[in-house]
Order: C-alpha cells, then structure tokens, then sequence
C-alpha cells in the first residue's frame, strides 16, 4: 500500500534556477462531508464531492533560486497588490510540506492568486486556493525530476493540497472525487483524494450547482474549530460510521441515477452536518433564517413540482441548489421568482460540475 514515505521527494535531476508557472484549480462541493479529522490532516470518515466549474482560484507562482535556505522566502498577492494577511497561511502551509518538498526553501517564491467569484462572497476559497497552490508546486517538482509519472504528479499534488485544507484535496483532478478509505471504492486513500472510479450515469451529466449567497459575512467559527469539536463529541462515532454508509450508498446512486435517493442522502448528509456543530460543546449554529427559508421553499416546490431540486450546505449559511441539466430552466425561474429575495443583495453564482485544475 501507498504511505507517506512515498511522497518524500528524494531525486534531484535537474538545476532550476528560475521560472513561473500559472494553473486554476475549482472549488467543490460535498455530497458525503467531512467533519471531523485526526493529526495530519487524515479525515475521520470517508467524503465524495462534485467539482465545480465556475468557481476557481488562478494562481501564478514565480520562482528564483537564493543562496541562503535556512527559511521559507516569498511575496504573496491577492489580485496584483500585496496582502499580508494571507502570509501566515501560507507560511504554515510550507511549514506543513516541508517534508515532502525539501526543495521549496532554496527558492524565493511570489505568488501572485485571484478568484473568479467575489472575494466576500462566503465561499470558501482555501479549497481551490490550495488547490492551485499545490499544482504549482508539483511543476516546479516535475521540472527538478522529469522522470515522474501522471499519476504521481496528480495524487502528490492532491496530498499536498490536503495539508492546506483538508477539502482541497478534492479540487485536483476529476468531476466526482473521493476522500479517505472506504471499502467500496477501489483506490481510496486518506492521504489523497481520488476520481471516482465507476460508471457515472447520464442524469448526473453537466449537474448544475447554484450557489446562493445568504450570508457574506465572515464566520462565527472557523471550519478548523468545528472539525475540532468532533473530538469527544457525543454522536461522533455514529456519524462517522454512518459518513461510511451514505457513500455506500451513493455510489450505488451515482452508478444508477436513482435522484431520489441521490436527494435523500445529499439533504441528510447537509443537515448532520449542521447538527453535528448544533450539538457540539460549545455548540453553535451557522445557518441564518433565509437558508431554512430558502430550504422550505425548495421542499415545497419539489412537492409540488416534482422537479428533482435539492441542497446542500457547508460550513456556512449560503445554499447551493443541485439539479440536473434537463431542469435548469424551470430550476432558475424558480430561483429568480422565489429565492433571489433571500440573497443578500439578490447574489447567486450559477456553477456546475467541472474537471479539476488546469494548466494555464
Ligand atoms: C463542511 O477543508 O475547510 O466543507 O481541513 O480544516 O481546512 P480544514 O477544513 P475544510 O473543511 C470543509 C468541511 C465542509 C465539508 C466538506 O467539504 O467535505
């Protein structure tokens, strides 16, 4: 089996002394979540997730060799102008991949990244930014050893990723990406994110996500101190487990287009979510009034309808709503007549499922 030890970069075959390169990478979104992680950011349980299209971070990374490597050395900037606040993150990233990337200390490095949707939309940007982090740094790692594989290239990108932020494994390569061993899924690894490995059915073709943006505000509790809270939390154990279950599930689901059942898991997995941080100690609530009106809303409508809309949430109040491509039009009328009112300032990003980090 593959371990750790196997990403130790360990063959310098080339001097590089200077050069940039640029890459995108999506953000996504989970089907299965992950909530809850042990030490070096290995997942409790199990996560699949769609990802995204629209929603990417661009980031370039320049690179020139210094003669001092007693520490890590870059400039960081968030659309063209410095931003220091970004640093430590960075910082801690570095310090976090060290290992497996000894070489990044003999470099100076700018890294110049921009998102394509709001910077205050409430998206999460540590998963696509991390994600086209790592990328860049698996070429400056390909250029110092040509002789790797595709392969290794994408799974060390995806572990590199993981040590940012967990979710941002998920944004490497491929529209439908496991995390963490399950037994169901060939391949599977905590230590990467993989593509999904089974036939996808038609109805899950082009699935669009809409993304409404509730609350744009910063977060009362960070994704870092909820995973937390899943130490010595009560129902941990049986959320886990159950994480196992539900990808069992919708791998069945995703294999034969069942979108009922695709619903129920989706929606369930959303509210276990949120109930896991409503019944942590301390406890808290990140949902606002407008995502249990705008979940109400979509409840009736699908009753009424029939059309086979649904949401999921993350660690925040914004909504994303999945349907399938053959009921976009009736889903974005609906939106525009009956959810627009519950954005704040009438946002919603349009999005679908996409293909992971690009080369630009
Ligand atoms: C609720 O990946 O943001 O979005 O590993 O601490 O960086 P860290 O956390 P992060 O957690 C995301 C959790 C989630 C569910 C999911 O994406 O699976």
């Amino acid at each position: 089996m593959i371990s750790e030890k196997d990403f130790i970069f360990n063959q310098n075959t080339a001097i590089i002394n200077e050069g940039s390169f640029q890459w995108s990478a999506p953000s996504n979104i989970a089907l299965v979540k992950y909530w809850g992680k042990k030490e070096h950011q290995i997942p409790a349980n199990p996560s699949i997730s769609f990802t995204l299209n629209h929603c990417k971070t661009i980031t370039k990374l320049g690179f020139t060799k210094k003669s001092d490597s007693s520490n890590f050395s870059f400039d960081l900037l968030f659309e063209g102008k410095p931003k220091e606040d970004f640093k430590p993150k960075i910082q801690k990233f570095f310090e976090r991949i060290e290992v497996y990337c000894p070489y990044l200390k003999n470099y100076h490095f700018t890294i110049d990244t921009q998102n394509t949707f709001p910077h205050s939309s409430g998206i999460a940007s540590s998963a696509s930014g991390m994600a086209a982090l790592a990328m860049n740094i698996m070429s400056l790692e390909k250029e110092l050893n040509p002789a790797m594989t595709n392969d290794f290239f994408y799974q060390k990108a995806s572990l590199l990723a993981r040590l940012g932020s967990g979710s941002a494994c998920r944004s490497i390569k491929g529209n439908i990406v496991v995390w963490g061993n399950h037994k169901e899924i060939n391949g599977s690894s905590d230590l990467f994110g993989v593509e999904f490995p089974s036939e996808v059915h038609a109805n899950f073709n082009n699935y669009q996500d809409t993304i409404l943006l509730v609350d744009k505000g910063e977060k009362q509790v960070s994704s870092t101190v909820g995973h937390d809270l899943m130490h010595n939390h009560p129902f941990a154990e049986q959320r886990f487990s159950q994480a196992h279950h539900n990808l069992s599930t919708i791998k069945r689901v995703l294999e034969n287009g069942n979108l009922d059942e695709f619903i129920q898991i989706v929606e369930s997995e959303a509210l276990t979510l949120h109930a896991m941080m409503m019944t942590s100690m301390p406890y808290f609530i990140l949902m606002k009034p407008n995502t249990l009106a705008i979940i109400n809303k979509i409840w009736k409508f699908r009753n009424e309808t029939r059309i086979p809309v649904c949401f999921t949430l993350d660690a925040g109040a914004n909504v994303h709503i999945l349907y399938p491509e053959n009921v976009r039009v009736e889903t974005l009328q609906f939106i525009k007549d009956e959810l627009v009112g519950y954005c704040q300032n009438g946002q919603y990003i349009c999005d679908e499922i996409g293909f992971g980090a690009q080369k630009l």
